[in-house]
């Protein structure tokens, strides 16, 4: 270990020592170390990891011009180990015209300039690892720019040699789509191009169409792509809609569902376009091109499935595709249903491929926690809740930046203020995503300390008067310290860091219970999640469980408890939305 890193993990023992001595729990915990430190097959790094989603954009300016950079983000590295997370998984920040934000890519091995260099970027990498951190990048597989010079040449002529790297098609007759796939941004998943007089297939904005997997030139060069990065050091990659990679050659037309959309089209069976099976033979070769180089890099899927089944799949027949599938069914659960969540979380524990589970409730697509789960009274000991149920379970979580310190949706007041074409085709009806895309929150100066700038891509929230990193680190009760001690338990407390998850009290239709069980001797942890707007007191019976004693002794509670003394299991009290960890044994 060089001097720079024995002193700075010195230092973040310190730190991490401070930090739970301001926890309720007197308990010391033996220390373990930090996920960046673990990187076993058999215990890898992701297992342990906090990860944390930047949106480049919107995270820090360093250079004035209103939008986040790379520089900014390196610039907040030490804030971010301060948090306590382990790797930054960053959205697409290659050259880009910027239409989807980056989604569309037109050069996949190179930064846009409004983000930087590609010496910003290695020096970002080089500066987290020397805190601990991995740099986790977003892969666009699915689709690239319609500016990308591979769709140039092949929208060019039909004879062009990259024609079919893309999914061309003759219409069904004239002015008529080649069938009725719809694009998940509104309207027919096809348009027409009169130079070469036949529809290209999108499933996103015609911008952005999507690339022939079925070419194998086209994953030769993909995975050319990956290599760049993982040579520049990348730890891993979130694949962007991965399951809809291929689609049905013979162009079947999707069933129709009841009902339109906020676009105003039939609601579909997206069945011709998503989930084909072909999508697991990319996994698996991505996988092994990943595995081959050192550090255990991760790939994690973004891929809305229906279902468990759906979801273990992406896990691989034999662990051999992708490691942490995001998982968007408790991640859609859009109200606090104990019933809903302890149903899901069973069925991902019990998921057939026995994968390992990764969970998350915000990210840039998604309105914020913070509002979608608040009640407009507890907000605040709601985002703490859901902190708890984030960072409690068995599972690799994932945060959103700002979720820290409960940034909340702040939509566009007006149509011409919207810059996600999403919310402007969909508007008023969807308003889109730039609600929480909104610069992040550091403090009371100008734009929150976001940027310098007169004018920031998307405005400051008004909320950053309140809510931002600065006036939460002061105040002990704030979201973000409670974020910062629930992460330091994950890491430090061995029933978080390798406990099994049993669900308990399973009748319960408000509160959600849960006991992380130490593999070892020593104590394990119960985790009691209030999801309702009245106090309960319950009573547990751990005996089948093997744990003897009946009182309990608290390590974390939200609000905070009047009194620290031990917990009998017969009665324990929980207020509105209150969050309970209790060390049993
Ligand atoms: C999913 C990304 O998260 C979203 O932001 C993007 O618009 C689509 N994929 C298309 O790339």
């Amino acid at each position: 270990m060089s001097n720079r890193l024995k002193s700075f993990s010195l230092l973040a023992t310190l730190a991490l020592g401070l930090l739970l001595s301001a926890c309720q729990s007197q308990k010391p915990a033996p220390a373990a170390p930090a996920a960046s430190q673990t990187a076993s097959s058999a215990d890898p790094w992701w297992k342990h990891a906090v990860i944390y989603e930047i949106y480049p954009r919107s995270f820090q300016d360093s250079n004035g011009d209103g939008t986040g950079d790379i520089n900014g983000i390196t610039s907040r590295l030490d804030y971010l180990v301060a948090l306590g997370v382990d790797a930054l998984w960053i959205t697409p920040m290659y050259p880009s015209p910027q239409v989807d934000f980056g989604y569309d890519i037109a050069d996949y091995t190179a930064i846009d300039p409004q983000y930087g260099t590609l010496a910003d970027f290695d020096r970002l990498v080089s500066e987290a690892k020397k805190r601990g951190l991995r740099i986790v990048l977003d892969l666009v597989l699915n689709h690239t720019s319609d500016q990308h010079p591979w769709f140039t040449a092949s929208r060019s002529s039909r004879t062009n040699p990259k024609r079919d790297w893309y999914i061309w098609r003759d219409g069904k007759g004239p002015g008529q789509p080649p069938n009725n796939w719809l694009s998940w941004f509104g309207g027919s998943a096809w348009t027409f191009d009169p130079q070469t007089d036949q529809w290209y297939y999108h499933y996103f904005y015609k911008q952005q169409p999507d690339l022939n997997w079925r070419n194998p030139e086209v994953k030769k060069a993909m995975f050319d792509a990956v290599r760049f990065w993982l040579d520049r050091g990348a730890a891993g990659f979130r694949i962007d809609a991965v399951s809809r990679l291929f689609e049905d050659p013979n162009l079947h037309d999707d069933p129709i569902l009841p009902g339109k959309n906020a676009y105003g089209d039939p609601n579909i069976e997206h069945k011709y376009t998503d989930n084909l099976p072909e999508v697991h033979d990319v996994l698996r070769e991505l996988r092994q091109l990943v595995d081959s180089y050192p550090g255990g890099p991760v790939l994690i899927s973004e891929a809305d499935e229906p279902n468990i089944a759906e979801l273990a799949k992406m896990y691989g027949a034999h662990d051999d595709e992708v490691q942490l599938p995001m998982d968007f069914q408790i991640a859609d659960v859009n109200k606090l249903s104990a019933a809903d969540f302890r149903r899901l979380l069973d069925e991902v524990e019990n998921n057939p491929a026995h994968g390992w589970p990764e969970y998350f409730f915000g990210n840039h697509d998604q309105p914020r926690p913070w509002d979608r789960y608040g009640d407009g009274k507890h907000n605040d000991q709601i985002a703490k809740l859901m902190a708890a149920l984030l960072l409690t379970p068995r599972a690799t979580p994932q945060m959103y930046y700002g979720e820290e310190i409960g940034m909340r949706t702040t939509a566009p007041a007006r149509k011409e203020d919207v810059k996600d074409p999403v919310g402007k085709l969909g508007w008023p009806k969807d308003k889109g995503r730039d609600g929480e895309r909104t610069p992040m929150q550091w403090d009371t100066s100008k734009n929150a300390g976001f940027s310098t700038a007169d004018k920031t891509w998307l405005p400051v929230p008004p909320s950053a008067a309140k809510v931002n990193v600065a006036a939460e680190s002061k105040d002990p009760n704030s979201i973000l310290n409670f974020y910062k001690r629930l992460i330091a338990l994950r890491r430090n407390n061995p029933a978080f860091r390798d406990g099994s998850y049993i669900s308990v009290n399973r009748d319960d239709p408000d509160v959600l219970s849960f006991l992380r069980k130490n593999p070892a001797a020593g104590d394990s942890v119960l985790v009691v999640l209030n999801m309702s707007a009245s106090p309960h007191t319950l009573s547990f019976d751990l005996s089948s469980e093997g744990i003897k004693e009946k009182t309990v002794r608290l390590v974390l509670a939200a609000p905070e408890l009047s009194s620290a003394g031990p917990i009998s299991l017969d009665s324990v009290t929980l207020p509105p939305f209150g969050v309970l960890l209790a060390d049993v044994h």
